[in-house]
């Protein structure tokens, strides 16, 4: 049987978060924590530097992984497809942070000069968690029961 999509989730389940901020006069600390600021269980976290301008990242979405991202520096869009409906989020900020929810596809797009993309992950490095063309994610999104299909919830 085809594997599918752990839960099926919409767009408008990927939601920003705002992250606390400790503040003195030497500089912010936002700090991150299992079970408080991550909806999900971090079993790893990598960071996107040095993108060369006009390149973009991502052009996946993943069968069980969930990932919460932070522009700790610069700024960069994320665009977001459930494959009916698409949402792009900017990041500008370090103390917000994008929670992706499984079964989205994702690009990462317009990356200021100098940004960091810090990705916190709910697996480890799994390339078959990876659905890497779009077709192929079309083709799972029509075969799966979904809850949103028409628009905003
Ligand atoms: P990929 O996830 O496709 O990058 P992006 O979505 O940012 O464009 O990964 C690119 C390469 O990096 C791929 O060969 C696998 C490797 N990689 C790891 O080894 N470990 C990781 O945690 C990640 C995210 C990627």
């Amino acid at each position: 049987m085809e594997r599918c999509f752990a839960d099926r989730r919409s767009v408008y389940d990927c939601s920003i978060m705002h992250l606390p901020k400790v503040h003195n006069r030497a500089g912010n600390i936002t700090a991150l924590e299992n079970g408080t600021s991550i909806p999900f269980d971090v079993r790893r976290v990598y960071y996107l530097y040095d993108v060369p301008g006009g390149e973009e990242r991502g052009g996946h979405a993943h069968f069980e992984l969930q990932q919460f991202v932070v522009a700790v520096s610069g700024a960069f869009d994320v665009l977001l497809d459930d494959g009916v409906n698409k949402k792009v989020v900017h990041l500008d900020r370090p103390f917000i942070g994008l929670h992706i929810t499984t079964g989205i596809w994702r690009e990462l797009l317009n990356f200021s000069s100098g940004s960091v993309c810090l990705v916190l992950a709910s697996h480890r490095y799994d390339e078959s968690d990876y659905i890497r063309d779009y077709d192929n994610f079309k083709k799972l999104c029509n075969g799966q029961d979904s809850p949103f299909i028409g628009g905003q919830v």
